[in-house]
């Protein structure tokens, strides 16, 4: 395992990706690939922790992924729902809030209840989050915030003239959430599908080759590892951050 890193990004945001061909490669259903991706989503929550993160988004279901065959999505919203009931005394007993982004209103019901229920038992717990993007494509999201804040206006509640990014930001579903700092993509692709596209402006992204069903905690700490190498500027020079970083 490499060196502990000692800049730990606060946020850290997965695209997790290789769960197909992680089967494929064994001659197994997609689903399996899907089963050991929950193994890892559960290993992944804890490994994160440890390592000093505050919180960690997992890009679980996109909107595009109901395009997928009817049977993997079933499959899908089927391992999602026992996930959840398997977790919740898990996330009770070691103090993990869970929240979520997307449209989950739009998932079955049994999948609802089960977040409603794991999101309220959880929500004293201010050391660590974990955030599942379910339903979540960043495009909907921000016609979606879009129309709440045009809603906004109309009622009086906010001023056309008083935009900013910080007052439209609140209307996102990571309203108020901080922004990415680390962005992981599993399985060798190297794109960003749709996630969290404005949120992480100024993110590092870190492609890694493994398949998500092999990701480990050490394949996190080598993220975090090559996030620490990276020179963070923010629009700013070298040379205007040195004095900020000597201070
Ligand atoms: C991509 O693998 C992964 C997904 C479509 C979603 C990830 C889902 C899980 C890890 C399981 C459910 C999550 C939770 C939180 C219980 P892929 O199928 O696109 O892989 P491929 O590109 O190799 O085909």
């Amino acid at each position: 395992m490499p060196a502990p890193a000692e800049n730990v990004p606060p946020h850290v945001a997965i695209i997790m990706d290789g769960n197909g061909r992680w089967a494929k490669q064994r001659g197994l259903p997609r689903i399996e690939g899907h089963r050991r991706g929950v193994e890892t989503v559960r290993t992944t929550t804890f490994a994160a922790r440890d390592l000093g993160v505050r919180m960690l988004t997992l890009y679980a279901f996109s909107i595009e992924n109901w395009k997928r065959p009817q049977e993997e999505v079933g499959a899908l919203m089927t391992l999602l729902e026992y996930y959840l009931k398997k977790e919740l005394e898990t996330f009770v007993r070691d103090r993990v809030r869970l929240r979520t982004i997307g449209r989950t209103e739009e998932l079955p019901a049994g999948v609802q209840k089960m977040l409603r229920t794991t999101m309220e038992e959880t929500k004293h717990f201010n050391d660590y989050t974990l955030v599942l993007a379910l339903n979540y494509g960043s495009r909907t999201e921000v016609v979606d915030a879009a129309r709440s804040y045009a809603a906004a206006v109309a009622a009086g509640k906010e001023k056309l003239n008083d935009s900013s990014w910080g007052t439209f930001s609140r209307y996102l579903s990571t309203g108020d959430m901080p922004d990415p700092d680390l962005v992981i993509r599993t399985s060798g692709e190297t794109r960003i599908s749709n996630f969290l596209l404005l949120q992480a402006a100024y993110a590092e992204f870190v492609f890694m080759p493994v398949l998500w069903p092999d990701f480990t905690k050490a394949d996190l700490s080598t993220a975090i590892a090559e996030y620490n190498r990276r020179e963070r500027r923010f629009g700013l020079t070298s040379e205007q951050l040195k004095p900020a970083a000597a201070k």
